[in-house]
């Protein structure tokens, strides 16, 4: 039966982690998968969630299975996080929700939706994009086509390429965007900008397609969704929004995330949910409970919600300080022209790195790096810092 099949090569990004893992050499750091790690190199367990979670191990908590769409008091909270709880369009019941397994199951359960609605649509990703679009949404069937993201000689945002290439797309195209801490540039539109990109998207009848992982990783939880807020005001009637837990809770193996599904009246709303749910339940049954308990646990407790705010604003200055201290140290080594990754957005930097410089950073220093020249930098603390510096430095040289 598999006699066939040939060998393909690992993921770009958690094969990363397996080669990381596999590396005997002490002192070795993993720039390459995006997860935020503390000041003592640990995945932090969230204070706001290990209250719920202490909660639930008393309570002797059960584990029955949840509605296909998911815990309702999760997927509530979460349209509310997404749109702002006073947004007309949950009051009017225009938008679905559904929990799923991460963002990644949230962006192809919408994939398999938009597949089935517009078999004959093509997706449209920034170039460059988060290394796993393009195989989630070719593993649907799309044709996937890039837009101009970004300039690679000034290490920002291309938009007037971007623009220039979303006028181009046929009607009914769908456009994959991401919300805020754009992966893998950092580099983020601002909101006159996401105006504009809005207006063409209506103008040219365009399907918009939100990834949102890392809200409350930049500038704050309401600010970093402004885009979704923007479209819910734009009078397009649909868009899909795939959200995730992973890096704001914490949350990364619990595979939290959720779909949420944009219609144009309550009546389109629950047929889409039907269909969502078929798609679900024919995939997977129904989504794993544990998570989605923590994560509806702390937004549905005034207390730990607040508690869990300040934990995401220590996570996001803390990243900030990181970065400001990468560029101080590359400065320092003599490496003054990575000035720019104080201006990027989010867990990512861009650093220009070349595929070969990244190779010497791993075989000459243990230092794990996307191939593309990723770096996260929200892996980095007061100890590996002044070690990354120097072997950058010496690569780029
Ligand atoms: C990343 O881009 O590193 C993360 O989103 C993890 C992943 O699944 O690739």
């Amino acid at each position: 039966v598999f006699a066939h099949l040939e060998q393909v090569p690992g993921d770009p990004i958690l094969g990363l982690t397996e080669a990381f893992n596999a590396d005997a050499r002490p002192g070795k750091v993993n720039l390459g998968v995006g997860i935020y790690y503390d000041e003592a190199g640990r995945i932090p367990l969230l204070r706001a969630v290990d209250a719920v979670q202490r909660r639930l191990a008393e309570e002797g908590a059960a584990r029955g299975y949840l509605p296909i769409d998911g815990l309702p008091a999760y997927t509530r909270a979460t349209r509310e996080l997404l749109f702002g709880v006073d947004s007309p369009l949950l009051a009017a019941g225009r938008v679905t929700t559904a929990q799923t397994v991460g963002g990644s199951g949230a962006l192809r359960t919408g994939a398999e939706l938009l597949k089935h609605s517009l078999p004959t649509a093509r997706i449209a990703i920034s170039n460059p994009s988060w290394e796993n679009h393009r195989a989630v949404f070719g593993a649907v069937g799309f044709e996937v086509l890039d837009y101009t993201y970004f300039d690679a000689e000034r290490h920002g945002l291309d938009f007037d390429g971007m623009l220039a290439d979303l006028r181009r797309l046929e009607a009914g195209t769908v456009v994959l965007l991401h919300a805020c801490c754009h992966n893998p540039t950092g580099a983020d539109l601002d909101v006159g900008q996401w105006r504009q990109v809005i207006a063409v998207l209506a103008e040219r009848a365009l399907v918009p397609f939100i990834d949102i992982a890392y809200q409350g990783f930049d500038k704050g939880i309401d600010e970093d969704s402004a885009a979704i807020r923007l479209l819910a005001d734009s009078g397009i009637s649909n868009f899909m929004v795939a959200s995730s837990y992973s890096k704001s809770f914490s949350l990364y193996g619990e595979r939290t995330g959720a779909l949420s599904v944009v219609c144009a009246d309550a009546d389109e709303a629950r047929r889409v949910q039907s269909q969502v749910k078929r798609l679900i339940r024919a995939n997977y049954s129904s989504p794993p409970s544990h998570g989605a308990m923590l994560v509806s646990g702390v937004l549905n407790d005034p207390e730990l919600k607040l508690m869990w705010e300040q934990e995401l604003g220590e996570m996001r200055t803390r990243i900030h300080a990181l970065r400001a201290g990468l560029v101080a140290r590359l400065d320092a080594q003599g490496a003054g022209r990575f000035a720019f990754i104080n201006d990027q957005a989010g867990m990512f930097s861009y650093s220009g790195l070349s595929r070969a410089q990244v190779d010497r950073l791993r075989d000459e220093f243990a230092i794990y790096a996307v191939g593309t020249g990723r770096i996260c930098v929200a892996a980095l603390n007061d100890r590996n810092l002044e070690y990354v510096a120097e072997a950058i430095a010496k690569v780029a040289d």
